[in-house]
């Protein structure tokens, strides 16, 4: 429809202008040519009267002399009756009319009728229509003796020029018609053509032949459609927001529908709030982790239970006699369940098996995993302690149970045989490393089998799910279907699929209550006693070797000895929370941290300058969103990390769409992130390059960049992450049941 009015619109513009032109053109062509046609006429009638005057001059001659006038006026007369002469005149020399035919109007004398002939249109109106005056001189030998008057009908002459008059409109009609009907016909062609050229065009074909290869000319004009066609598109989703932005009403109610109400049980080893004892009473706490920050928002859209180690000090304090308390304080959207561990429990199967055994295990940070018999054997017991509660929180005998992280690779088969109808959604928040490195486990054939107790098993990246599955591939007897991502292992299937976390999105009531960009620059500036025009970088991270702290450090002082010109105007504020310091790679890489600073402020600083702020100590969620807005760049430089929020939150935060993100390509991020600045974070001079880039990077690029990342994290927030998996636990729960129907049916 809109090419067809399109079309008509395009035909119009030269059809209008055709049509006013021949209707000109007609309006000056018909007197012109009513002109044209008397002037040959009339050249024509004075061939003829010249010839007649000629034939009859003896005659006259004769008469005049002779007195032959009878015979003189038969003769005329006679030559009268030429249908095409009404009328003969004969004039003596000194304009007497001599003789005259009938049909002769009496009062056109000789000099009028010699006057009228010298005229450019000869014509007189007589009695009966008008006529052409011609007046002829007859000759003798001695010269001219008298002048013929002829008056000629021209009322043919009107008949032939009014049938050229309307051959000539006909012919004009013809023609305009000819040529819109050309035209109409070139314009629908024309049209359809640069449609499909222009189409062609952005397929990467010629214009004229789309069909055969691009014309090298046309590629500039290509890409130039192509990347503005592509901006107009950007501007336009942008304005849109979001497709379809999962909200927590969303999840609610995916899980009435798809899993019709069925209770959720999370499972993780870390609790999303500590009740920590403090000189003034008890205080709430949340811990740096980004399984926390991810899964809170959707324990809080789903309810249920989430059970989890109670490892603060006054933990104890506040629960129920069922070890429950209401999550979040003073809110209570679900109940928090907490497990005591014994000092030796937590040593051997935190500390121990998760932290020095896994952890390194998976993350390539070139550490060397630790595994000891006996922190296997708490971890076992502990997986079991927390599949006992798990059993004894179900209400159903099929609960969806989302059994969180590395420190429970054996709790799902330890579910599944004690609730064979629940649904074991596993998430892997670490990555996974390959069959090789993998090998080196002593157990790693039971971790493999506890984690297959799962109906799903996620990990951040498609990477991550190859990895695993190799892994079983070269460890188990089990079939693996590539095709459907499921591995059959002792007749339970599961499916093996890549679910990238994510963040909850700041709803617009929140951001309304976050102090302004330059209040958050003015806090952190006055905190720190940097100067008002200082650049200021930050990096938020638990102090883990695997988070590229030192590297990050490392590329600071090099940027420095690079570019002294930033020496007194940059800083890096670097937020580090103290993370599992019973360990003695961790306080040895504390030391190391602390010491490199150290050297960096020695070297770069003086009195009134530190080029690194090191804060060791816990950052509450809203002094670390301070940092985020305050910051000018934000370092994320992970040596290996299975996704990373702290990207996005950064990104979540900067809703003036400024600042720049440099990020790790070794983080999981980096697959979805793609507008960040990506490093390589054992690249030194890259990383120092990237924060250069970073600190000059114009603002319309911040802004390009920084709209297209924060589309990407509000798209494919928490709950799109939880939402996808409980999608496909619904429809896997509905296959089940389908089938243990078909059985039954079978039975019977
Ligand atoms: O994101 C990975 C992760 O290991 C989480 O499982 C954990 O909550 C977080 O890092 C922090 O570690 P921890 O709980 O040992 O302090």
């Amino acid at each position: 429809m809109l090419e067809l009015v399109n079309t008509i619109r395009l035909q119009l513009r030269f059809l209008v202008p055709l049509v006013l032109t021949l209707v000109a053109a007609a309006y000056l062509a018909l007197p012109l040519m009513d002109r044209l046609t008397l002037r040959w006429f009339s050249r024509d009638l004075d061939l003829r009267g010249t010839l007649l005057a000629n034939a009859l001059s003896d005659s006259i001659s004769d008469a005049l002399t002779n007195e032959g006038g009878a015979h003189l006026q038969a003769l005329l007369n006679r030559a009268v009756q030429d249908e095409r002469l009404v009328a003969i005149g004969l004039c003596s020399l000194d304009g007497h009319l001599l003789h005259r035919t009938a049909g002769y109007p009496t009062t056109l004398t000789c000099s009028a009728a010699r006057q009228t002939a010298a005229r450019s249109d000869p014509l007189l109106k007589i009695e009966g229509g008008s006529v052409h005056v011609g007046v002829y001189p007859a000759n003798e030998e001695s010269g001219r003796i008298a002048d013929l008057v002829l008056l000629h009908d021209m009322s043919f002459i009107e008949r032939r020029s009014q049938d050229t008059r309307e051959y000539l409109i006909i012919l004009i009609a013809a023609l305009g018609v000819t040529i819109a009907m050309i035209t109409v016909v070139v314009a629908q062609l024309s049209w359809r053509g640069w449609v499909s050229g222009a189409r062609a065009l952005l397929r990467g074909e010629g214009l004229l032949r789309p069909m055969l290869t691009p014309t090298p000319e046309l590629a500039p004009l290509a890409a130039d459609l192509r990347s503005r066609l592509r901006e107009l598109d950007d501007e336009y989703r942008r304005m849109l927001g979001p497709e379809a932005e999962w909200t927590p009403d969303q999840l609610r109610s995916l899980l009435r529908t798809q899993l019709r109400g069925d209770e959720i049980i999370v499972v993780s080893n870390r609790e999303p709030y500590i009740h920590e004892a403090a000189a003034g009473g008890v205080v709430v706490r949340r811990p740096a982790s980004g399984l926390v920050t991810a899964i809170e928002p959707v324990m809080r859209a789903c309810s249920g239970t989430w059970i989890a180690h109670g490892s603060g000090s006054a933990d104890r304090q506040v629960v129920d006699g069922r070890d429950h308390v209401s999550a979040p304080p003073g809110r209570g959207e679900y109940t928090l369940r907490r497990i005591w561990l014994t000092e030796q429990e937590e040593q051997g199967y935190y500390y121990g098996f998760s932290n020095e055994g896994l952890w390194p295990l998976c993350h390539v940070a070139h550490v060397r995993p630790v595994f000891r018999e006996l922190d296997w054997m708490a971890y076992r017991e502990v997986n079991q302690r927390f599949a006992d509660v798990v059993v004894s929180e179900a209400r159903s005998d099929d609960p969806v149970v989302m059994v969180q992280d590395y420190h429970f690779a054996l709790l799902p088969a330890m579910i599944r045989k004690r609730l064979p109808g629940a649904t074991i959604l596993s998430f892997w928040h670490i990555p996974w490393p390959n069959p090789e490195s993998f090998s080196i486990c002593p157990w790693r054939r039971e971790i493999l089998q506890g984690m297959l107790g799962s109906t799903i098993l996620g990990f951040h990246t498609p990477f991550h799910c190859k990895n695993f599955i190799e892994t079983v591939d070269r460890n188990l007897e089990a079939r693996i279907e590539h095709e459907h991502s499921t591995i059959s292992f002792r007749d339970e299937d599961t499916l093996v699929e890549s679910y990238p976390i994510s963040i909850e999105w700041p709803s617009a009531i929140e951001t309304a209550t976050w102090p302004s960009i330059e209040q958050c620059r003015r806090n952190v500036i006055q905190r720190l006693g940097l100067a008002a025009d200082h650049k200021i970088a930050v990096g938020i991270d638990r102090l883990d070797y695997t988070k590229g702290v030192l590297e990050r450090m490392q590329a600071v002082e090099r940027l420095l000895a690079q570019h002294p010109e930033w020496i007194g105007r940059f800083v890096l504020v670097q937020a580090a929370a103290p993370s599992r310091s019973v360990l003695l790679e961790y306080r040895s890489f504390q030391r190391q941290v602390r010491h490199l600073a150290e050297r960096i402020n020695r070297r770069y600083g003086s009195a009134s300058y530190r080029p690194i702020h090191l804060l060791m100590e816990h950052h509450e969620r809203e002094a670390v969103n301070e940092l985020y807005r305050a910051a000018d760049v934000c370092l994320v430089t992970s040596l290996h990390d299975g996704m990373n929020v702290v990207c996005k939150e950064f990104v979540a935060a900067r809703d003036d769409q400024r600042g720049v993100l440099v990020l790790s390509r070794f983080a999981g991020a980096a697959r979805e992130m793609t507008e960040a600045l990506i490093v390589n974070p054992y690249h030194v001079e890259e990383c120092a390059a990237a924060i250069q880039r970073a600190l000059t990077m114009p603002e319309p690029e911040q802004r390009e960049r920084m709209a297209s990342l924060r589309m990407t994290v509000r798209e494919f927030n928490v709950y799109r992450w939880a939402g996808r998996m409980l999608t496909d636990a619904g429809r896997l729960r509905l296959r089940q049941r389908i089938e243990a129907r078909v059985q039954r049916h079978h039975i019977a």
